[in-house]
């Protein structure tokens, strides 16, 4: 990154940083905003390419069927990925139709796709207190080790020596305010198992493959407002407790689920929790990168260059962290991503919110992205 750059990337920052610290109320975004940032890219390569020539994995969620039944989509999947995980396919719903069965139809297919397109995989999720059979609600505190153990022996085996990552166990604490004390969130595992749960679902894991990282996968990090302060300190004081029980957690994985209309990032609280993870020997991934653009103006071009600058603001802070080797957002094309679901517009207007528009073309916001890994530090 170019001095001046840098400069005025830390400049924007410091006044959203300091209206958050203050307590100031929020700003809605104007679409006047940022009219003036530069977002050219210099050379043809794609992400991947941008991000392997720092050190970093680039890669992307998908679910199946895009992959299996839109050709033009599976083919600028590979050419621009290199890493693949699957969207759904590896949560207990889709896998565990019953207490005795496992369909993994989507989930191998996926894995044959990634091998043919020579991409790593990643598994998610092992545990989630979401997308779950409905079966689950019966196990009780007798057998749910038991379950809970065969469940992650049996799908991690079943993919050792071809997954680059599990996340093991997504979300315990961030978002909900939990009654908790240690922030842990109500769910299944929770209440049968309490806390044992996770270091459980770790060590079985990691006794079926050893050599997959082993991620725990958390939300809500990224902004200086109450419930996003009290997630950084209890996911820190978990991942401590964690590593004192030697327990084989290998990172941490940051979803990265970014609001473009939010203006309380804060450069300096975040640089200094990825700093705190990774002093505990830890490395870290951003795993589900989007940027909602639900409460943006309706303006296109606006709303392209919000969703943009948020794409290059957070990246450019997270990447100058070392411990950082792996950026995936949570799909690649406005085609096929979840906030067209969850976080549809009122006005009715397609989201706009991933590198690659609806029709299979770049947006600012993958400039924004590759801006970010063409300025981004080499790994050692
Ligand atoms: C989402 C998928 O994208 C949707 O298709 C599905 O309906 C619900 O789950 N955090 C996570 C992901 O860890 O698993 C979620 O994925 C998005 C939020």
């Amino acid at each position: 990154m170019t001095l001046s750059r840098r400069r005025t990337l830390q400049l924007g920052l410091g006044a959203v940083a300091a209206a958050g610290c203050s307590g100031v109320e929020r700003r809605p975004v104007q679409a006047s905003d940022n009219l003036q940032q530069n977002f050219s890219v210099n050379g043809q390569m794609q992400l991947k390419q941008r991000a392997a020539a720092k050190g970093i994995i680039y890669g992307s969620a998908s679910n199946y069927s895009p992959l299996k039944q839109d050709p033009q989509f599976a083919k600028l999947f590979a050419e621009t990925c290199g890493i693949l995980v699957p969207e759904n396919s590896l949560k207990w719903g889709p896998l565990r139709p019953a207490p005795d069965r496992f369909d993994f139809t989507e989930a191998d297919w996926m894995a044959q796709y990634a091998q043919q397109n020579k991409l790593l995989l990643r598994g998610h999720t092992l545990v989630w207190k979401h997308s779950n059979p409905d079966w689950l609600e019966s196990v009780t505190s007798r057998t749910a080790e038991k379950v809970l153990t065969e469940h992650i022996t049996t799908v991690v085996k079943r993919y050792a020596g071809r997954m680059h990552s599990w996340d093991v166990v997504n979300e315990a604490i961030g978002g909900i305010p939990s009654w908790r004390s240690d922030g842990l969130q109500t769910m299944p595992w929770l209440t049968t198992l309490d806390k044992d749960y996770i270091e459980i679902a770790f060590r079985a894991a990691a006794a079926a493959d050893p050599r997959a990282l082993l991620v725990y996968n958390d939300n809500s990090v990224e902004y200086d407002i109450p419930v996003h302060n009290r997630t950084r300190s209890a996911i820190l004081e978990l991942l401590q407790y964690l590593k004192s029980r030697k327990v084989p957690v290998q990172a941490l994985g940051i979803q990265g689920h970014l609001d473009a209309a939010e203006t309380r990032f804060n450069a300096n609280k975040l640089r200094q929790f990825l700093k705190d993870v990774a002093s505990l020997g830890l490395k870290i991934l951003i795993t589900e990168l989007d940027v909602t653009d639900q409460n943006l103006p309706a303006d296109q071009t606006a709303r392209d260059r919000m969703v943009a600058r948020a794409y290059e603001e957070y990246l450019s802070v997270v990447l100058d962290e070392p411990a950082v080797i792996g950026v995936i957002t949570w799909g690649i094309s406005d085609r096929y991503t979840w906030l067209n679901q969850s976080n549809s517009r009122k006005d009715g207007l397609p989201v706009r919110v991933l590198p690659y528009s609806d029709t299979l073309t770049r947006k600012l916001a993958w400039n924004a992205i590759a801006r970010a890994f063409d300025a981004a530090p080499k790994r050692g």
